[in-house]
This record gives structure tokens, C-alpha cells and sequence, in this order.
């Protein structure tokens, strides 16, 4: 039996957890530093912070890890599998230099650019002056970006001048010399592929789509995500194919420049009446994509993952379904103050799975919020109206006080 260590602690973890967990390969499933509720999915949490290399690398040596799984982007920002592999521990995850697709926002488009690939026409300034110049010459709309990881609350689509300027002013707030990124304003439905790679081999997940608005019909900030499906019914095959050439460039890009290594490629597409453009990457898996992506996997995972690591993929074993995830957010998520409220228990009939724990605390035996995103939960079905209906019977039983959104899936239905 082999044991796994996933770094991380929300439901992205919960998601991937269990699905390692599932292997008949795999025995002890650790997260560090997890979250109590994993306890309920048979995980194993591990008082460890993400960022706490040297203590990570101990604890994996000592338990005979076999394997390493990051979640999050920041560890991996910072060399976290730099670190596992001068050690001589395998771990599955990009490189630090691979990360700055994700980590830096120049050097995405940099990388976009050279390769030919897909995306919103921009600049990098590196002053308020050239910001309002490039302002002045194009006019609204634009996008501006601060160059660095940021929670995705880095992005301010301006649609009018005001916005532009008021952009402008708070991304050189703290630095007069920040890299921003300036880009075109792209219109249409977005939506991911995900791709596990290996240098140049890669296995390619089903698109999925994220809801990042707090509030239903996208009104309100955005959020880490506030709700996600797969497969996503409404894009159609010649759609999906060309989202899947962008994977297979963006893998040769990478290894033409020396990026190579394994992990996770996210591509955040833009699905444009010229086709799908690139809006961003993320060099791990997303949150809440992985959620009704995981589900959909029938192979074992932690096979998936070591058959990629000898380049002899096997193909992707789909159940055919489905998923829709529905997020239960603290009612003041994302601006806060949160307290913590008491989280209704899990009814014990529900199948494994259905109920996946994020911002969750445990006093005494009793749950409670412990952040913004506090849990998800998973509807399945033969078609997306019957994954929805599924999703939103079951958050009726475990809601209590927390907040979702109402209309997860809406727009694929209604566009399809
Ligand atoms: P990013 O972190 O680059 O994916 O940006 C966050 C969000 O901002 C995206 O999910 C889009 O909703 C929006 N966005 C980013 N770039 C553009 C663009 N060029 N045009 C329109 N919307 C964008
Ligand atoms: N759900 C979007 C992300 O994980 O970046």
C-alpha cells in the first residue's frame, strides 16, 4: 500500500483526498493541515503549514510517503516541489519556475505571446503615467491586472473611466512601480480545461465551469468560487476540441522552454465568437472545479497519476454523469467580519462525497464555519437539470445558516 500527502486544506482536498483514497493502491491519506470535517471523509489531518517546507519534507520521510499531491498555487509559488525533489521525494506539481505561469501575470502573457497562443491583446506598464496613457489611447472597457498571485481579487474589469482610473490608482497604491498587465475586454461564457501533465505527455480532464460571483445572475464580488459543474453542456464539440489544442500547445510551449516537469495545467478560457481565448493559467488543480471533476474519474487515481509520471498515460475512465457542486459560504463572505456559526450535521445516509468540508472547525464533536467557503455539496445526475436538482435537495438538509447561490448551472441550461 502507498501512502499520499496532500498539501492544502480546502475542498479541493477534500476532493482529491478521497479520490486517492479510493485507490485499492493507496492506504493512509494525509492533508496537511487539512480541516477537521476530513476526518469524516477517512482522511488523515496533519498540523502542518503549507508553507512549512522542512517540516513537510520530515513528516513525509518519516511516514514513507510515496507521494506528494499540492493543491493550493501558493506553496507552489514559492518551490515547495523544488524542495520535495532536492530531498528525493516524489511529489506531483510544478516546478517554481513552471508556477509562474500562474504566479505572474507578465509572464503568462509573455508566454502566450510568444507561442502564438489565444488571448486578449495587452501591455505591461510599470508606472501610473503609462497606465492612463494606454487608458487614453484606448478608452474603456479594459482589464487591468496586478502582476502577482493575488486570490484572484488582482483582476478590475473597468467599464467605464471612472473605474479605469479608480483601477489604476489602487493597483500603484503600495508601489509606484508595479508590473500591471492592461488587456483588451474580452465578451462570451468562460470556462476550464484541465490537463495532468508530464513534460509532454498529458491526460485532458472534461471542461468545467466556475461561478466567481458571490451573488446569483454574477452580480456582486468576485469570490474563490462560489459553485462549479462538469461537464459543461452548453460549449459545443468543435468548441471542446479547440479548448483541447490549446491544451496540447500550451504543454509544447512549456516544454520548448525548459517548464517541463509534471502537474496540473488549468486553462481559464474565454469562449469568444472567435473562439476560445486564454484568460489565464493556474499550474494546479481549481477549487471548486475539482469538486465535479473528481467524481466523473473512474480509474484508479493514484494509477492516473504514476502511469503519467512513466509517460504511458491510460486513458480516462468517465462515469458518464453529471456534477454540480454548490458552495455554502458564510452570509458575509467575502468582505467579513466571519464568526462561527454551528454547521448542521451530515445526514449519515448520504454516500461519501456529497458533503465536502473547506472552512470547517470541530469543538466537542460539533462542526462549525471556519472562513468564507465552508463546505460544498455534490449533486450527480444523468443531465445538468437533474445534477442541479440533486445538489440543491441535499444543501436543503445541511444549509443552516450559511449562504449559496441559487442558480449554479443556470446558464448552461439556459444557452444550450
Ligand atoms: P483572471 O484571474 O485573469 O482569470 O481574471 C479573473 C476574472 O476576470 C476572469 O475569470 C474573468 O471573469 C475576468 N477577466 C479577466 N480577463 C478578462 C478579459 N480580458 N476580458 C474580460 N474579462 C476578463
Ligand atoms: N475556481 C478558480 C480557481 O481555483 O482558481
Amino acid at each position: 500500500m502507498h501512502d499520499i500527502l496532500i498539501i492544502g486544506e480546502g475542498g479541493r482536498e477534500s476532493a482529491l483526498g478521497l479520490k486517492f483514497k479510493q485507490s485499492p493502491q493507496v492506504g493512509t491519506v494525509y492533508v496537511a493541515p487539512g480541516n477537521p470535517g476530513m476526518r469524516r471523509l477517512g482522511l488523515e489531518t496533519v498540523p502542518l503549514g503549507i508553507d512549512d517546507f522542512p517540516r513537510l519534507i520530515q513528516f513525509a520521510q518519516a511516514h514513507g510517503v510515496a507521494l506528494t499531491f499540492v493543491g493550493p498555487e501558493v506553496p507552489l509559488a514559492a518551490g515547495i516541489v523544488d524542495a520535495f525533489q532536492a530531498a528525493g521525494q516524489v511529489i506531483f506539481g510544478p516546478t517554481q519556475a513552471a508556477a509562474q505561469l500562474e504566479a505572474s501575470k507578465a509572464f503568462a502573457k509573455a508566454f502566450m505571446h510568444r507561442h502564438g497562443l489565444p488571448t486578449a491583446n495587452s501591455r505591461t506598464v510599470h508606472s501610473l503615467a503609462a497606465g492612463q496613457q494606454v487608458l487614453a489611447d484606448s478608452g474603456v472597457p479594459l482589464v487591468f491586472k496586478a502582476d502577482g498571485l493575488a486570490a484572484g481579487k488582482g483582476v478590475v474589469v473597468a467599464l467605464t473611466h471612472t473605474d479605469a482610473e479608480a483601477a489604476l490608482a489602487h493597483l500603484y497604491a503600495a508601489d509606484s512601480q508595479a508590473p500591471v498587465v492592461i488587456e483588451e475586454y474580452l465578451q462570451g461564457q468562460e470556462a476550464s480545461v484541465l490537463a495532468l501533465y508530464h513534460n509532454g505527455t498529458y491526460v485532458t480532464l472534461p471542461l468545467a465551469q466556475d461561478h466567481k460571483r458571490r451573488f446569483d445572475n454574477d452580480a456582486g464580488p468576485n469570490t474563490g468560487g462560489m459553485g462549479a459543474i462538469s461537464p459543461a453542456p452548453q460549449f459545443s464539440a468543435d468548441e471542446k476540441e479547440a479548448a483541447r489544442t490549446l491544451v496540447a500547445r500550451t504543454i509544447s510551449g512549456m516544454v520548448s522552454d525548459g517548464l517541463g516537469g509534471c502537474g496540473v495545467l488549468y486553462i481559464g478560457l474565454m469562449f469568444t465568437a472567435a473562439g476560445p481565448k486564454i484568460l489565464e493559467y493556474n499550474l494546479r488543480f481549481g477549487d471548486p472545479e475539482t469538486q465535479v471533476l473528481m467524481p466523473q474519474i473512474q480509474n484508479d487515481f493514484y494509477a492516473v497519476i504514476t502511469d503519467l509520471l512513466k509517460d504511458h498515460p491510460a486513458p480516462l475512465q468517465l462515469d458518464g454523469q453529471t456534477y454540480v457542486a454548490v458552495v455554502a459560504a458564510h452570509p458575509a463572505y467575502p468582505a467579513g467580519p466571519m464568526s462561527a456559526l454551528p454547521l448542521a450535521e451530515i445526514p449519515a445516509a448520504w454516500p461519501t462525497g456529497r458533503w465536502l468540508p473547506a472552512g470547517v472547525s470541530e469543538e466537542n464533536g460539533q462542526l462549525y464555519s471556519h472562513g468564507g467557503r465552508v463546505f460544498a455539496v455534490i449533486g450527480q445526475g444523468a443531465d445538468l437539470p437533474m445534477a442541479q436538482a440533486d445538489a440543491y435537495r441535499l444543501m436543503a438538509a445541511v444549509q443552516g445558516p450559511l449562504a449559496i447561490r441559487h442558480d449554479i448551472g443556470a446558464k448552461a441550461v439556459v444557452t444550450r
